[in-house]
């Protein structure tokens, strides 16, 4: 029985050259985006990147999603479909915009699809906010097609999926907008930060506005702002820190899968392993590594690995998302008003929606925090420790 801590390396995604650009943002007297230079070449670099004609930045990935949210200006009381695994900072933007978050079940790759959509689609839906999870691909060009024959738009949260392939593609360049957070787990990261991608210069405006407090800055004569918007502006300091890491990101992503295709080979066969089979629209880059277990063994087996100083998380959020929101949950909102429920869906229950795959994949997951800078050596540590673990709780 081992119980010895498995050695890790620290993932370190700040080279010299984000030290370099900090120097320099410092030494010029400006951190602020406004008309910052390492903010306009993210932008720059960050649109080339994705093929995408737009990208704009944002001070963290919910502001991203904001922003994407506000800017396409859906009537209050609107719908929108979101997959029921993600962060919160998917749902709130919606609440906040008098939208209300409704749910689909994922398939067994943990994917959002077609046929996984189309039950929610009521005739009060207005869009669909693709959650690509884990870094997987939900079939995003097959839910445009669905999204175009109801005239949704479509979102695509790749907040867990940078540099994600979908055929000659990218996710994130076939939705209206797609949004990716570069807070610190993140593929690419400046701490916090987000970005959203368009090819429609309307939209693209709209986000420039809403994340400048709704201020047309191009406007001489007087000060105008012609949008309702918040400051969710991203600084120099961010951008300086994010930009070099773009010329890393293929590599990332390709580390990731390399080591998580070493960890599904070692664990394939083992009895009581079940590896999480990405979905096969694209290729996953791996936010992290998940693998499943018998429920009522996730938790002890978890346990195993954390005294052994590998960091997993069983159960991920633990519950679909508007079980994890006081918001959703208990429409604890704006004051008593319960508001933007009240607004078009007064019997609107959260506890109606059925998402049995989602909920089993929930009791039996456990995410291990795979990165780029784990050795060889480490991950096959790592891929004994489980096996250890799991043959250990089995006796
Ligand atoms: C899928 C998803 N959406 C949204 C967010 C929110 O991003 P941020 O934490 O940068 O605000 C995250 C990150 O935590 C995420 O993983």
């Amino acid at each position: 029985m081992s119980r010895t801590i498995i050695p890790l390396t620290p993932r370190q995604p700040f080279g010299p050259e984000a030290l370099a650009n900090c120097q320099q943002a410092l030494a010029s007297g400006r951190l602020s985006s406004v008309d910052g230079p390492f903010t306009s070449e993210l932008e720059r670099r960050f649109a080339q990147f994705y093929g995408a004609e737009h990208a704009v930045s944002a001070s963290s990935g919910t502001a991203a999603i904001h922003s994407a949210v506000a800017a396409l200006g859906l009537e209050p009381g609107t719908e929108v479909i979101v997959g029921p695994i993600t962060d919160a900072g998917s749902i709130t933007p919606l609440l906040y915009e008098g939208l209300i978050p409704t749910f689909c079940d994922l398939d067994e790759h943990l994917a959002m699809t077609p046929e996984t959509i189309r039950p929610a689609i009521t005739e009060r839906t207005g869009a669909i906010m693709i959650i690509h999870l884990f870094g997987g691909v939900s079939d995003s060009a097959g839910i445009r097609r669905l999204a175009d024959e109801h005239g949704l738009r479509v979102l695509e949260d790749c907040s867990q999926a940078h540099a994600t392939r979908l055929g000659s593609r990218h996710v994130g360049t076939f939705g209206d907008i797609g949004m990716f957070s570069m807070q610190q787990s993140k593929h690419l990261t400046s701490g916090d930060g987000g970005v959203c991608i368009t090819d429609d210069p309307d939209l693209a405006q709209r986000l420039r506005l809403f994340r400048d407090k709704g201020w047309d800055r191009s406007a001489t004569a007087k000060r105008s702002y012609p949008m309702l918007g918040l400051n969710y502006r991203i600084t120099e300091l961010q951008s300086a820190v994010a930009l070099p890491q773009l010329d890393t990101l293929e590599a990332v992503v390709a580390r990731r899968r390399e080591l998580a295709g070493r960890l599904d080979a070692a664990l394939s066969t083992v009895p009581g392993f079940s590896p999480w089979v990405s979905p096969p629209a694209g290729e996953a880059s791996y936010w992290c590594y998940p693998f499943f277990v018998e429920a009522d063994r996730r938790d002890p087996i978890a346990a195993r690995l954390t005294e052994r100083g590998i960091p997993v998380t069983p159960g991920y959020i633990g519950a679909p998302i508007f079980e994890c929101l006081v918001a959703t949950q208990d429409r604890q909102t704006f004051g008593d008003s319960q508001y933007p429920f009240t607004l078009a869906r007064p019997d609107f229950d959260y506890g109606d929606v059925d998402l049995p795959v989602t909920r089993d994949a929930l009791s039996r997951v456990i995410v291990f925090w795979l990165h780029e800078h784990l050795t060889d050596a480490e991950v096959d540590a790592v891929a004994e420790a489980v096996r250890e673990a799991i043959a250990e709780d089995e006796r």
